[in-house]
């Protein structure tokens, strides 16, 4: 094997990034199929209830109009999703009724998006309305009996008890609203069935595999009958890792017209059926004794799910695996809502639970007056709840040299203490974890005899950089430039790969890039080593490495892979792998670990926060690129601040309607929001989670974002707001 595998990789510019700014990367809207025709959904203007009429007559009027599909005949086809077969996530024009405000309910089809737009505006629909239930009080609940496969609740020794008895405790209820992810580009999908009965689908989708799947199931058509392509996707969040209602009416749409369908949801839609982070309330009790080391601690969740589908935001887990005293408890509880499904939304969990946690450790800090870093350093552990080591953990190292680059020390812990003008300056801190994830996944390295090299995997490049990650690994281990890999992802016709979600691709993806190439220079060794013309025939496999662009042993005694393949007659060879998780989550808890600092300044007049600069820190076991992967937490913490202070999805209580389904009233940071942010990357070698050492860096960044500008209005005005987001009427005095 190559040396040059370093723990920090080498700030490489992204190998895609020509074809991005340059507007050659083709997306999933942009492939200019002969006869393609648009489509264009009408959705439902109530959030429960029945259709009675679909009025298309003047919708007919619009020239170039080729349908009008609606439940009375649409294609009859199986709904569920790969993610969840069972359940109803997608709404597929089936029957009719309406179980959430802008649930698809019909689709035009046109020779232009322009005319098909034209068409769907004038269906006129008819509906006999029902009340929904939208207020989070009243909605039926239940204990969901598990989280993606994992029990929903956990508890060891008596916490209420340990709580009880503590010196110091508290109890407390947090609350985040619903988020919309809202990537650049809108989902779309462009559809089309061959002759032969296969289908194609140009899709914006995190996994290009679980999306054939449920291409597959709905149509009753074997899964090597679909193939799947997502070359280019402008950011997912997680709401591109679900096979959503609007792409399987695509292909619902090409099937009723015999023609290929392009669909693209308006950014309005992009608020109706395509999932959404549910509304949290979390109750955090902690208890401690004098000196801050916690006792008991309990953390209950209960979120939104739809009248038809479950989906668990878990955000009580984070508990288990930050700080956990010998005393806790989690649970989760679930509240049905006429809305859509909710879904992954960029750390599920972790992001919604870090707010309620670590709001609650800085209230803990201000109890104990310890300061907020030494009490979470006093509660460090070397175990989670179940007692599982971790395989690393640099939580400590993360939070002492953020708070060195920031310092820290400088901070008075009396709120309202520090001033610059006339405004009230916050320091505020948090701590960050995420599960380190991975899935079974396949790739293939493939040497050419001109010595260039070509590796695949069914992998998708959100927008994270993972061409060039996957690039400068399958470089980096086969000692060839990066100039000379030709890496190529997004296609079902490629060795198979998870979503790219949970952030596990590069750990996925990277490993088995890793075992393909052992597989290559298992094949190279055997060539040599059978070549009395080889200058390595003789040598010792072990003293032989991958480096120059081919095999050497000491004293530049070697050949290069062109050399090898060209004498032996080669036009190529391949490296295979499939790389699977072995055992180790059930021997050890891996995560990664951060810290997040922030500076604020707070208008007491006008209630308006200006974020002054953000330093975070972040262990994430061996970091590919270090260029790519300080982009990943710039984007996780902006996404952090929007959670904060901006974004929040509004319904109103009487007709379930989204009130704000656009992006000028569903706020985002804007780059003037945005304050200096300074990402420190501590290196950590991690020999068990995988085969790369890698952790994940997708969402990390976001978590514990929300609760340090918490904890520094906090710290500026003395206000402990616990309900996001931190809008300037909450900062405002009473
Ligand atoms: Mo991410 S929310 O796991 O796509």
């Amino acid at each position: 094997m190559s040396s040059s595998f370093p723990l920090v990789g080498a700030p490489n510019d992204r190998v895609d990034g020509r074809r991005k700014v340059t507007g050659t990367a083709p997306y999933s809207a942009e492939y200019p199929l002969a006869g393609l025709v648009y489509a264009v959904m009408v959705t439902a203007t109530i959030g429960k209830g029945r259709v009675t009429t679909i009025d298309s007559r003047d919708a007919y009027h619009v020239p170039g109009l080729i349908a009008i599909m609606t439940h009375e005949n649409a294609p009859r086809v199986k709904t569920g999703t790969a993610n969840q077969p069972n359940a109803q996530e997608v709404m597929l024009l089936q029957d009719d009724v309406v179980r959430y405000d802008r649930q698809p309910v019909a689709v035009a089809i046109a020779d232009t998006f322009e005319h098909a737009i034209d068409a769907a505006a004038r269906v006129i629909v008819r509906y006999a309305a029902d009340q929904p239930t939208i207020a989070f009080k009243r909605g039926e609940r239940y204990t969901p009996a598990q989280i993606h496969g994992e029990p929903a609740a956990f508890s060891k020794g008596d916490p209420a008890a340990a709580i009880a008895a503590a010196a110091v405790k508290l109890d407390n209820v947090y609350t985040t609203p619903v988020y919309h992810h809202n990537p650049m580009e809108p989902h779309a999908t462009t559809a089309v069935w061959n002759s032969d009965g296969s289908l194609t689908v140009y899709d914006a989708t995190q996994g290009v595999d679980t999306d054939a799947r449920t291409y597959a199931t709905t149509f009753g058509i074997p899964v090597n009958q679909v193939h799947v392509i997502a070359k280019f996707i402008g950011g997912g969040f997680g709401c591109k890792g679900t096979t959503w209602s609007h792409a399987l009416l695509s292909a619902m749409a090409a099937k009723l017209t015999g023609k290929p369908v392009q669909l693209v949801l308006t950014r309005p839609q992009m608020f109706s059926s395509v999932g959404f982070r549910p509304q949290t309330h979390q109750r955090v009790a902690l208890g401690a004794d004098r000196a801050g080391r916690l006792v008991g601690q309990i953390h209950e969740l209960t979120a939104q799910t739809s009248t038809f589908g479950e989906f668990v935001e878990s955000s009580a887990i984070i508990s288990t695996a930050m700080y956990p005293p010998p005393n806790i408890a989690i649970a989760h509880e679930l509240v049905r809502l006429n809305t859509a499904t909710p879904t992954y939304m960029r750390a599920p969990g972790e992001s919604t639970g870090s707010f309620a946690l670590e709001s609650a450790m800085d209230e803990l800090a201000v109890a104990l007056a310890i300061d907020p870093v030494e009490l979470r350093l006093r509660n460090d552990v070397t175990k989670d709840a179940h007692d599982l080591p971790f395989s690393s953990r640099s939580l400590a190292k993360c939070m002492t040299q953020a708070a060195d680059r920031f310092d820290w020390k400088r901070r008075n812990p009396q709120p309202r203490s520090m001033r610059a003008g006339d405004q009230l300056v916050g320091l505020g801190m948090a701590a960050a974890s995420y599960p380190t994830n991975r899935s079974a996944a396949s790739a293939l390295v493939r040497i050419a005899a001109d010595g260039s090299v070509t590796v695949q995997s069914a992998g998708v490049d959100i927008g994270t950089g993972a061409y060039t990650a996957f690039t400068q690994i399958a470089a980096e281990l086969l000692g060839v430039p990066m100039t000379s890999v030709r890496m190529e992802l997004g296609d079902t016709q490629y060795p198979s790969a998870p979503v790219a979600g949970g952030s596990q691709l590069t750990a996925s993806v990277g490993s088995a890039v890793k075992l393909a190439v052992l597989d290559a220079r298992a094949k190279l060794l055997a060539l040599v080593a059978a070549d009395a013309a080889s200058p390595l025939h003789g040598v010792a496999a072990d003293s032989i490495q991958l480096v120059n662009g081919g095999l050497y042993a000491g004293g530049g005694r070697g050949e290069t892979y062109a050399a090898i393949l060209t004498r032996n007659g080669l036009a190529g060879l391949e490296g295979r792998a499939d790389a699977k998780p072995g055992d180790e989550k059930k021997t050890y808890a891996m995560h990664a670990f951060g810290a997040h600092f922030v500076e604020l300044h707070v208008d007491e007049s006008l209630g308006t926060i200006q974020l002054q600069r953000i330093v975070s820190a972040f262990a994430s076991g061996r970091i590919v690129n270090a260029k790519t992967a300080t982009s990943q937490y710039y984007g996780g913490i902006t996404f952090g601040i929007g959670m904060a202070m901006f974004e929040e999805t509004r319904f109103d209580d009487r007709t379930a309607r989204i009130m704000n389904a656009n992006l000028s009233e569903y706020l985002v940071p804007t780059n003037a929001d945005v304050p200096p942010i300074e990402v420190i990357i501590v290196p950590e070698e991690d020999t068990i989670v995988n085969e790369i050492g890698v952790k994940g860096i997708g969402e990390i960044g976001i978590v514990g974002v929300a609760a340090a500008i918490a904890n520094a209005v906090y710290h500026a005005t003395g206000r402990r707001i616990r309900d996001l987001p931190i809008t300037p009427d909450k900062v405002l005095p009473a």
